[in-house]
C-alpha cells in the first residue's frame, strides 16, 4: 500500500499541548459565568436543515449566500453544517417549549461552527463559538444585562484593551423609512459600489454596511446612520440601554456601521472588540432579534444574544492565564520488585483524587527521574526495596528538591496537604 501523509481540511486545526489547557481554562470560566447569570447550558446538533439557516439567518447574508456547506443527505434533505447557533437555539427552544420548562428561558451552547470563508489568522473554516441567548423579555434592562454579561465574561478571562460598540439598526417600523433615506443618499452613485453591493441596494440596503471592499467604503462613510432614523419606541430603547449602561459604568462607543452580517437583528446591535489579535478582532458579537422566534414557527417572543469566537478569545487570553495542570506524583520504582507495588501506589493515588503518572515500560530510575521532570510533576515518589520493606517511600519536592521518608500509609494525606 503506499503511504502518504493526509493533511488536515483548510480552515481547519488541532488544539494540541500546551493550548489545550488555555481552552479547558476558558470552558471552565465561562460555564461558570454563564451559571452565575442564570444560563442553562443546552447542546444542539452540528447538522441541520438548510432553511433553518435560509429562513433564520437571513436568504440575503453572506452566510446564507456564500459559507454554508449544504448537501443533500443518501434520504434528499436539504441539510446544512450550523454556520452559527442562533436558529438553532431558537429551533430547540420551541421544539421543546424550553420557555415553559425553565424559570426564565436563558440558555448557552458551546460548540464548532462551519463557514467557507477565506482563512486567516483568527478566522477558520470549522470555528467554535459560545452562544447566548436569552427570550421573552423587550425591555432594555435586559439588552444591558446581556452586554455586561459579555464584557464580564472577556474580562473573566484576563483579556486587557478591548472595545465594546454599541448600536440601535430600529425595528419594522423604522427600517422601511431608514431604508429610503439610504436609497435617496445612495443615488446614482451606486454603481460606484462593488458588484455585491450593488445586489445588496435591490435585496436588504442595510447590509451594504458589512462590505469590507476598500474602494466601497469611501461611498459608504457618507450613507445615513440608522440612529438618526429610529422611530420613537426604538429611540427610548436605546436611550435606556444606554442609560443602563452609564450606570453600570461600562465604557461603550455608538458605531453606526455595526448593523451585523445578519437579518434577524433588531433595535439594539452590539460587539467587543480584541485589540491584540489583529485583523479579525471581533471576540463577539450579538443583538436583539425579536421576530425571529415567530419567523421559525414559534410564539411571538422577544430574543437577544451574541456569540463569542472561542478561537479569538483564547488568542487573546494573556499568557499568565496560560495554566499548567501540575501532576501530583510521578511513581519512581527503583528495582524490580519495586515495580508492582509502584504500580498499586500509583493506583491508589488516582482513586484518591490526585493525579499520578507511573513508568510501565520498566526504565532506569534516572530515566524516570528525567520523564518526572518533563512531566511537570510537583512531587516524585520513590519507591525502593529498603521503602518497599519498611513499608515507606521518600518523596522529593520538585521546586525546592527537598526530599524526606515518610510512612507509606501516610503519602495520599501529605500530597493532599501539599
Ligand atoms: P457572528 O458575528 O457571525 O454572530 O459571530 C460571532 C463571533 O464568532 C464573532 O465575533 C467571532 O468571534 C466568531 N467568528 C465568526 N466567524 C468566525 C470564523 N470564520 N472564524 C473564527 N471565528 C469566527 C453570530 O454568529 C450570531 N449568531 C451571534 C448572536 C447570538 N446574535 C444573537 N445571538
Amino acid at each position: 500500500m503506499v503511504q502518504i501523509m493526509i493533511s488536515g481540511v483548510r480552515g481547519t486545526r488541532d488544539i494540541v499541548l500546551d493550548e489545550i489547557e488555555q481552552w479547558q481554562r476558558l470552558e471552565r470560566v465561562v460555564r461558570e459565568i454563564c451559571h452565575r447569570y442564570g444560563y442553562h447550558e443546552i447542546r444542539t446538533p452540528i447538522i441541520e436543515r438548510e432553511e433553518l439557516f435560509s429562513k433564520g439567518s437571513g436568504e440575503s447574508t453572506d452566510i446564507v449566500q456564500k459559507e454554508m456547506y449544504v448537501f443533500e443527505d443518501k434520504g434528499g434533505e436539504k441539510i446544512t453544517l450550523r454556520p452559527e447557533a442562533t436558529p438553532s437555539m431558537v429551533r430547540a427552544l420551541v421544539e421543546h417549549s424550553l420557555e415553559q420548562e425553565l424559570p426564565t428561558a436563558k440558555i448557552y451552547s458551546l460548540g464548532p461552527m462551519f463557514r467557507y470563508e477565506r482563512p486567516q489568522k483568527g478566522r477558520y473554516r470549522q470555528f467554535h463559538q459560545l452562544d447566548v441567548e436569552a427570550f421573552g423579555i423587550e425591555s432594555a434592562a435586559l439588552d444591558a444585562e446581556v452586554i455586561e454579561m459579555a464584557v464580564q465574561i472577556v474580562n473573566g478571562l484576563g483579556i486587557k484593551d478591548i472595545d465594546l460598540v454599541i448600536n440601535s439598526v430600529g425595528c419594522s417600523a423604522c427600517r422601511p423609512d431608514f431604508t429610503k433615506a439610504l436609497l435617496n443618499e445612495l443615488g446614482s452613485r451606486v454603481s460606484e459600489l462593488c458588484g455585491d453591493c450593488q445586489r445588496r441596494s435591490k435585496t436588504n440596503p442595510l447590509r451594504i454596511f458589512d462590505c469590507k471592499v476598500h474602494n466601497d467604503q469611501s461611498v459608504i462613510d457618507t450613507l445615513p446612520h440608522t440612529i438618526d432614523h429610529l422611530c420613537s419606541s426604538c429611540r427610548t430603547h436605546f436611550s435606556e440601554v444606554r442609560e443602563i449602561l452609564d450606570r453600570f459604568k461600562l465604557d461603550y462607543k455608538v458605531s453606526h456601521r455595526l448593523v451585523r452580517g445578519l437579518d434577524y437583528y433588531m433595535r439594539t446591535t452590539f460587539e467587543i472588540l480584541g485589540n491584540s489579535i489583529g485583523a479579525q478582532d471581533a471576540l463577539l458579537g450579538g443583538g436583539r432579534y425579536d421576530g425571529l422566534v415567530k419567523v421559525l414557527g414559534g410564539p411571538d417572543r422577544a430574543g437577544i444574544g451574541f456569540a463569542a469566537g472561542l478561537e479569538r478569545l483564547v488568542m487573546a487570553m494573556p499568557d499568565e492565564s496560560r495554566e499548567t495542570l501540575l501532576t501530583d506524583a510521578y511513581v519512581v520504582a527503583i528495582g524490580d520488585k519495586a515495580r508492582m507495588p509502584a504500580q498499586i501506589l500509583t493506583r491508589d493515588l488516582r482513586h484518591a483524587g490526585l493525579s499520578a503518572v507511573v513508568d510501565l515500560e520498566a526504565k532506569s530510575p534516572r530515566a524516570q527521574m528525567k520523564r518526572a521532570d518533563r512531566t511537570n510533576a510537583s512531587h516524585v515518589v520513590i519507591l525502593g526495596e529498603d521503602e518497599l520493606e519498611q513499608d515507606l517511600v521518600s518523596v522529593k519536592r520538585m521546586d525546592t528538591g527537598e526530599q524526606e521518608t515518610i510512612l507509606r500509609a501516610d503519602i495520599i494525606n501529605y500530597l493532599r496537604r501539599e
